[in-house]
C-alpha cells in the first residue's frame, strides 16, 4: 500500500468581484434568478492584467511556504486545465522556471474539465514513485473568461476565474487514495469546441442535460469511494465537492444522507471554476482551520467531456 497526504494548500483569486447585480446590467436576468437556481452571488473574473501563470504562482508559492517545502524537494508538478495562457507549453512548463523547481521534475497539464485536480494528484500519486522524490505540486487552475460569452446569460452567470494549489506527500506505508474515474463522451452536452472545429471557442452547455448527470455521478463517486477505502459516510471528516450548482450538491448530500456541516462549499462567491473548484475549496477550508492533521476528506469533480473522478485524501496539513 502507499498513498498521498495533503501537507499543504494554497489559493488565488482576481482581484474583480463580479456580482449578480452587475451582470443583471450586462444581460437578461436578475440576482433571484441566479441565487435560487446555483446558489452563486457572486465571481471572480480576471482583469486584463492578471494570468493564468500568475494565479497560478500565487497558488503555488502559498502551498510551498505552508507546506515547508523548497523547490528542490519537488518531484512532480501538475497542472490541471483547459485556459492556459499558452497553448502550448503548459503553465506547469512556466511554473518549472519561476519557482526554480529541478529540470527532472516531471511538468505538465492536463485537461480532464472540472474532474482534472482529481486526475491530477491520482497521477502525482503514481509518478512520485518513479521520479524519488517525495513532493509533489498539484494544481487546477482556470480563467473561463476566456472560453465563456459573457454576454450569453445561460453560461456568463455560472463560471469564475481562480487557482488552487496543493503540496501532496507520498508515502510508502500512507493510504491509498481509493480513487476512481471515468469519462462517457457526451461533447454535446458540455464542451468548448476548438480551432479545428471552425465554431467559436465558447462554453456550450445543456444545462438540464449537465444537470441530470452531475446528480447521478457526485453521489455514485462518493458511494465507490467509500466502498473502496470500506468506509461508512460517517468516518469521513470532510466531503469537498467540485463547486457546480449548490443544487447539484444539496440533492447530493441528502440523497447520501451525509451531514450538512461536512459539506461546506464556496460557490457563493467563486462560482464554477472548473478545475480550480476542489483545490480553492481545499484552500479555504485549511485557512478555516477545517481540515487537520490525520482527518480524511472525500473529493469528487464531474465536469465536461463528460468526466468525473473521486479520491479519498489523508490530511497531513502543517500549517
Ligand atoms: N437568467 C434568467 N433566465 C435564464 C438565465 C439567466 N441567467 N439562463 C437561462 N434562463 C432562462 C432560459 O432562457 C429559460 O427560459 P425559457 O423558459 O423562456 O426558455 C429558463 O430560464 C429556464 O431555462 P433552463 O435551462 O431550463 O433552466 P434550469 O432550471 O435548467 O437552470 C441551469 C439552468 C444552468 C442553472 C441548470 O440547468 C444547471 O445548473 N445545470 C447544470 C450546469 C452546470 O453545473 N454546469 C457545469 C458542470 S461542471
Amino acid at each position: 500500500m502507499s498513498g498521498l497526504k495533503l501537507i499543504g494548500t494554497g489559493g488565488a483569486l482576481p482581484a474583480r468581484e463580479v456580482t449578480n447585480g452587475e451582470l443583471t446590467r450586462r444581460v437578461d436576468t436578475s440576482d433571484e434568478w441566479i441565487v435560487s437556481r446555483t446558489g452563486i452571488r457572486s465571481r471572480r473574473w480576471c482583469s486584463p492584467g492578471e494570468s493564468h501563470t500568475a494565479l497560478c504562482l500565487t497558488a503555488a508559492r502559498q502551498a510551498m511556504e505552508r507546506a515547508g517545502v523548497g523547490p528542490e524537494e519537488v518531484g512532480a508538478c501538475l497542472v490541471a486545465t483547459f485556459t492556459g495562457d499558452r497553448m502550448t507549453p503548459g503553465t506547469s512548463v512556466a511554473l518549472q522556471g519561476l519557482l526554480g523547481l529541478p529540470e527532472d521534475t516531471v511538468c505538465f497539464d492536463l485537461n480532464a474539465a472540472c474532474a482534472g485536480f482529481l486526475y491530477a494528484v491520482h497521477t502525482a500519486s503514481r509518478l512520485l514513485p518513479v521520479n524519488g522524490r517525495r513532493y509533489g505540486l498539484v494544481l487546477g487552475a482556470e480563467v473561463l473568461t476566456r472560453v465563456t460569452d459573457l454576454d450569453d446569460r445561460s453560461t456568463c452567470v455560472l463560471f469564475g476565474d481562480g487557482a488552487g494549489a496543493a503540496v501532496v506527500e507520498w508515502g510508502e506505508d500512507f493510504p491509498d487514495l481509493c480513487a476512481v474515474m471515468g469519462c462517457r463522451a457526451r461533447p454535446e452536452t458540455l464542451c468548448v469546441p476548438g480551432v479545428g472545429t471552425g465554431e467559436a471557442s465558447v462554453i456550450r452547455m445543456d444545462g438540464q442535460a449537465v444537470f441530470r448527470f452531475a446528480v447521478e455521478a457526485l453521489p455514485r463517486c462518493v458511494t465507490q469511494v467509500l466502498d473502496r477505502a470500506g468506509l461508512r459516510p460517517e468516518e469521513v471528516d470532510r466531503f469537498v465537492f467540485h463547486q457546480a450548482n449548490q443544487r447539484i450538491i444539496d440533492l447530493a448530500v441528502r440523497k447520501l444522507r451525509l451531514p450538512p456541516e461536512r459539506c461546506a462549499g464556496n460557490i457563493a462567491r467563486t462560482g464554477n471554476t472548473s478545475a480550480a473548484s476542489v483545490p480553492l475549496l481545499l484552500n479555504e477550508l485549511a485557512e478555516r482551520g477545517k481540515l487537520r492533521p490525520g482527518q480524511r476528506a472525500l473529493c469528487v469533480g464531474f465536469g465536461a467531456g463528460l468526466t468525473w473522478a473521486g479520491a479519498l485524501l489523508e490530511l497531513g496539513i502543517r500549517s
